[in-house]
C-alpha cells in the first residue's frame, strides 16, 4: 500500500524535478533514509538502497518503488558500510543496473545509549567504524560514478561545478554541537562525519562535487527519536513531550521535514550549497541546556 504523498513530501517541488537522476542510499531501510530515497523516488529519481539486513532492504526497496509508477528501486542486503569491498559490489550493481550514479546519501549509522565508563573499546570503535568509516567508505566507492555525473550534467556546457548532479548527503545529528550524555562514541563519530563533509567539500569542489550534512533533531517515528526518548526518561520533562515542549517551533520534525531538505540540496536550487550543515530540528539545538 503506497504511502500517501503528502505524507513524505509537500507539495512546493514539482513531479519529474530528478528524472533521470539515480541515488545510491546507505542505511536505506532506516527510516530516515528511506524517507529520503522515497521523496528523490516520487520526483523522479531510480535508486539503490543498501543495508546489513537482507529481508528488510529488499522490502523497503519494493515500498519505495510504489511512490512512483516505472520507479525502479534495487535493495541490495548484507552491505556492511564497514566493508569496502561489499559497497563497491553493490556500487558495481548499481551502476550496472540503473547506470550510474548521480546522488549519494551516506546514512548508515550505529547507535545506542551508555554512559563512556561503561563503553568497551570495541563499543566506541563500532560506532565510529559505521558512521565515521562507513561515510568515508561510502564516499570513496561512489566518488568516480559523482564525478562523471558532476561532468556530465554540467549545465552551462562547461564548467563541472555549474551541475545537477554529483552531489553528496552525509546523515549525521546536533548532540556533538553541545555534548549529549550516554552518546560520547556517537557525539565523536558524528563530529568526524561533519569534518569528512567539509573535506570533500574543499577537495571535491573544484571538480563539481557539492558535499553538505543533514543533521536532523527529534523526528517522529524513528529509531534515533526512540534512543534519545529513552535517555531523556519517558515522564515528566523528559520523554516524547518533554522533547517537544523544548523545541522553539513547538513540535517535533516528521520524516518530511528531512526530506524536503534532501531534495532541496539535491534540487538545481542547491547547486550553491556545499560544505554546509542544515539542522532541521525546529531550532532545538539553540536552546539553553535545562538538565
Ligand atoms: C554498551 C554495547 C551496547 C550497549 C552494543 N555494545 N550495544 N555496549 N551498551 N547498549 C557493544 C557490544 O558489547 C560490543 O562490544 C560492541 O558494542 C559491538 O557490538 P556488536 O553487537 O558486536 O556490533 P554490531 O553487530 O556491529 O552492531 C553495531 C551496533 C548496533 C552499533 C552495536 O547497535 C547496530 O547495529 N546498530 C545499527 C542500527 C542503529 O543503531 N541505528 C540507530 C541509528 S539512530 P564488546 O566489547 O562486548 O565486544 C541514530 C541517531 C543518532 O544514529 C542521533 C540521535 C541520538
Amino acid at each position: 500500500m503506497p504511502i500517501p504523498k503528502n505524507e513524505y513530501l509537500s507539495d512546493t517541488w514539482r513531479d519529474g524535478l530528478f528524472d533521470n537522476k539515480i541515488v545510491f542510499c546507505t542505511g536505506g531501510a532506516g527510516s530516515i533514509c528511506s524517507a529520503q530515497v522515497r521523496a528523490l523516488v516520487h520526483l523522479g529519481a531510480n535508486a539503490c538502497i543498501v543495508g546489513r539486513n537482507v529481508k528488510k532492504t529488499e522490502s523497503m526497496a519494493a515500498d519505495i518503488a510504489t511512490a512512483r509508477q516505472g520507479a525502479k528501486v534495487i535493495g541490495i542486503g548484507e552491505v556492511d558500510v564497514r566493508s569496502v569491498e561489499s559497497l563497491m559490489k553493490a556500487v558495481e550493481r548499481c551502476v550496472g543496473e540503473l547506470g550510474g550514479i548521480d546522488f549519494t546519501i551516506a546514512g548508515a549509522a550505529g547507535n545506542f545509549l551508555a554512559p563512556m565508563n561503561q563503553l568497551s573499546t570495541n563499543a566506541f570503535k563500532s560506532v565510529m567504524d559505521i558512521d565515521v568509516l562507513g561515510s568515508y567508505n561510502t564516499l570513496k566507492a561512489t566518488l568516480p560514478h559523482l564525478l562523471d555525473s558532476a561532468a556530465r550534467h554540467k549545465t552551462d556546457g562547461k564548467s563541472p561545478s555549474i551541475s545537477t548532479g554529483g552531489r553528496i548527503i552525509f546523515v549525521s545529528a546536533t548532540i556533538h554541537y553541545t555534548g549529549a550524555p550516554m552518546q560520547t562514541h556517537v557525539s565523536v563519530a558524528k563530529a568526524g562525519v561533519d569534518a569528512l563533509s567539509t573535506a570533500v567539500c574543499l577537495e571535491q569542489g573544484p571538480r563539481g562535487i557539492t558535499s553538505n550534512v543533514i543533521a536532523p533533531g527529534g523526528i517522529e517515528g524513528t529509531e534515533g527519536l526512540e534512543r534519545l526518548a529513552d535517555m531523556s526518561g519517558k515522564e515528566g520533562k523528559g520523554g516524547k513531550g518533554g522533547l517537544n515542549s523544548g523545541i522553539p517551533l513547538g513540535r517535533l520534525g516528521t520524516l518530511r521535514d528531512v526530506a524536503d531538505a534532501t531534495v532541496y540540496l539535491f534540487s538545481a536550487a542547491g547547486s550553491y550549497v556545499s560544505g554546509d550543515v542544515l539542522v532541521v530540528d525546529g531550532g532545538a539545538w539553540h536552546r539553553p541546556s535545562t538538565s
